[in-house]
């Protein structure tokens, strides 16, 4: 039998009620353990939440408890009517023991294949504490650095974003960890990067935008998809058929189960949309959510629903019928308990450690002032110098605090000569030492507790305190590297003339600190990229890369218009940028006007698009190479520049290589007015470079007339 058969089977000697309950899940606290054993005996419990609040993402670390955990597995599988095991679900965002960097700065790693050995690890760390299920990955496209939620997001890049998707969802999948991809949808474009907001996205944004890397989580075969808290169109997202049955189950063909955010399902009552919690849970389960987390909408209201005829009994067994495949497919049946292995936590931090090399982004070098000699006389100041929890980012609920160093203690390992703050409190005591220094370095950033859920700002900008800090160290004239550890994009058009140079570090996970010193004192060379533009400041939201060009005075790319008279209207730094101590040379970019015809597309033809890249400077590097298409004439509006396509490579110094570009349907499509995915016969340029300014470009030519 296969798991479809299995699971019908299983489901065929289910009771109502028993069905009802596989549909419920509660959080797992220890305080209610024997009301929750009790509710497992019978049979009321589908699966726990190993959390304890609705935004457990920065409250204190969450201890799991597996002994319990194991205990009630055994109660269900041996005592509970239909003896189904239980599914336990937890956040493991970007870590679990080990921490990666949070989810923005793994995209700006611009490396899937490192992204999907991180979470990897973080799936077998969670696996032997009995989570079979993770939150992860969180997929909203997010172009407001306002929102405190872009921190768990790929950023701005629908494309980015989609090859995020499929790593994670991978990485987790292949070690058995069941994945969820949220929040479904829109989410990330609550109205002036407010949590839990108004969205308003057309259906033409929506398919070409928001939902593609959730379209790729669903073509990675992700186990679930969670609902989103923000409403959309007049309706919530908890419970709009037409997202969820219509666009998510039917058009994507996702085969898994939709869970609900927590009390998604009962906020539909403050939203005005229901009256009463089984009124919620009508609409939500009508709608295609199929298993309610935490308010208990579901396991207190369905079965009467059922029997006065408001939700059919086809509902209830198709929702069950997709829990029960995703808890047979991932073995819960043989062995729903904590999977004990042994774990080399060296390779996990060797990997959580490339990954945060790869994600550091360096802004600003001027005159090559980094990297620094280890013989430097430093002067180490600022208010990230001591602190460990930031470094590991919001959402770390077992993040293992006793592997991590503060970057002041590993800067001193590596520079004998640098002199530290006095203390965690005290670390802008350095006025005296910097006249004989060579260098200071300034550890700035922001607490993780200002980023995640319901952690929105209105000023995005340096914090006045740290911007004025900044000055002062300047005024002595010697070279200030700043190090910014932010959750977010920043505004650093004030603050940006005082640096010599800026790495961007984000919150970047266990092995932060050692990646920062080996970057500033060149053991590695910075190759990370930009998965949000940086605005010059908040005024600028929302700035994205791949806007429409207006209709009116133009200027340049991403300026789109005269668009204020008060700032430049170009990014601080744009999508996609990232410095390198070496320098790469893109030349020989082929075949110009290469010509396919519709039907050859349509039947898999692609362009092959190469280019030669040059490693021009003196030292080793890696560059990630980024391919951008602009359709010159198409039946709807489409952005000036869309991403297609990056390689990410190691130049020797000296060296010269040709990569390549494919582009095929998938890259040359877009849905249009009828929201067919198509391609459109007309010319394309095709940009190649170092971020979306891409200068070189050719010209590609689809061949056809249109349908
Ligand atoms: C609310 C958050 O929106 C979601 O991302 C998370 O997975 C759930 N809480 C469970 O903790």
């Amino acid at each position: 039998m296969n798991i479809r058969e299995r699971a019908t089977d299983i489901l065929s000697k289910m009771t109502l009620k028993e069905k009802i309950g596989q549909l419920n899940q509660e959080a797992f606290i220890e305080d209610k353990y024997e009301e929750i054993k009790e509710k497992v005996r019978r049979g009321e419990l589908g699966s726990l939440i190993l959390a304890n609040s609705a935004t457990s993402g920065n409250d204190p670390q969450q201890k799991i408890f597996t002994d319990a955990l194991n205990e009630l597995e055994r109660i269900a599988l041996e005592e509970s009517p239909s003896g189904i095991p239980l599914i336990y679900g937890r956040d493991a965002i970007h870590g679990h023991e080990t921490v990666l960097p949070i989810p923005l700065a793994l995209a700006a790693t611009f490396d899937p294949e490192l992204v999907y050995n991180g979470y990897r690890c973080v799936a077998l760390e969670a696996a032997k504490d009995c989570v079979h299920w993770t939150f992860t990955p969180m997929l909203d496209i997010s172009r407001d650095p306002r929102w405190g939620r872009c921190v768990e997001s790929p950023g701005e890049d629908p494309y980015l974003g989609a090859k995020i998707a499929q790593a994670v969802v991978n990485g987790f999948q292949d070690e058995n960890i069941a994945a969820c991809a949220k929040h479904y949808i829109g989410y990330g474009a609550g109205e002036g990067g407010r949590d839990y907001y108004n969205c308003e996205i057309t259906d033409y944004t929506l398919r070409n935008v928001y939902l593609r890397p959730f379209k790729a989580a669903v073509d990675a075969d992700a186990a679930t998809v969670m609902n989103s808290f923000n409403t959309l169109g007049g309706t919530c997202a908890s419970s709009g058929s037409y997202l969820i049955k219509t666009l998510l189950k039917h058009e994507l063909d996702f085969k898994g189960f939709v869970v609900s955010d927590w009390w998604s399902v009962a906020q539909l009552i403050k939203q005005k949309l229901a009256e009463s919690k089984k009124d919620c849970a009508r609409i939500a389960i009508n709608a295609g959510v199929d298993m309610d987390m935490a308010d208990r909408c579901f396991i207190d209201h369905l079965e009467e629903l059922v029997k006065d005829g408001s939700v059919s009994q086809e509902t209830i067994d198709d929702a069950v019928l997709r829990v029960l495949c995703v808890k047979l497919r991932f073995g819960l049946f043989e062995n729903p308990f904590s999977r004990r292995k042994a774990m080399n936590y060296s390779d996990h931090d060797s990997i959580a450690e490339n990954c945060s090399d790869e994600a550091l982004v360096l802004l600003k070098n001027k005159n090559n002032v980094l990297p620094l000699s280890k013989n430097a006389k430093t002067v180490v100041t600022g208010p990230m110098a001591f602190e460990k929890r930031s470094l590991l980012g919001t959402w770390i609920l077992g993040g293992d605090m006793s592997r991590v160093s503060s970057i002041a203690e590993e800067i001193k390992k590596a520079n004998e000569n640098a002199v530290l703050p006095s203390s965690k409190y005290l670390w802008d005591d350095c006025y005296w030492d910097i006249p004989d220094s060579d260098a200071v370095i300034v550890l700035l950033g922001e607490s993780y507790k200002m980023t995640g859920e319901a952690n929105s700002l209105c000023n995005i900008d340096l914090p006045r305190e740290q911007l004025e800090y900044v000055k002062k160290l300047h005024r002595f004239g010697k070279p200030v590297i700043g190090v910014l550890c932010f959750g977010r994009p920043i505004g650093l058009e004030e603050a940006e003339p005082y640096f010599d140079a800026i790495i961007y570090a984000w919150h970047s996970g266990t092995r932060s600190a050692q990646s920062i010193t080996k970057a500033l004192f060149g053991d590695i060379n910075p190759s990370g990229k930009l998965p949000m533009t940086m605005p010059r400041s908040t005024g600028q939201i929302p700035i994205y890369y791949n806007n429409a060009a207006t209709g009116r005075i133009t200027m340049a790319y991403y300026e789109s218009s005269r668009a204020y008279w008060d700032r430049s209207s170009t990014p601080m730094y744009p999508f996609g940028f990232g410095l390198s101590y070496t320098k790469f040379v893109y030349s020989d970019l082929s075949p110009q006007d290469h010509a396919l015809s519709i039907d050859e597309i349509r039947n898999g033809k692609k362009f092959v698009i190469k280019v030669k890249v040059q490693n021009a400077g003196k030292c080793g590097g890696k560059e990630t190479s980024q391919c951008y298409i602009r359709a010159l004439k198409s039946s709807m509006i489409r952005p000036q520049r869309e991403l297609k396509g990056f390689v990410k490579k190691y130049y020797a110094p000296g060296e010269e290589s040709y990569i390549q570009f494919e582009l095929g349907f998938d890259e040359l499509a877009f849905f249009n007015e009828s929201s067919d995915f198509v391609v459109e016969p007309g010319k394309f340029e095709v940009f190649v470079g170092s971020d979306c300014y891409a200068k070189e470009y050719i010209t590609i030519n689809v061949k056809g007339t249109r349908d």
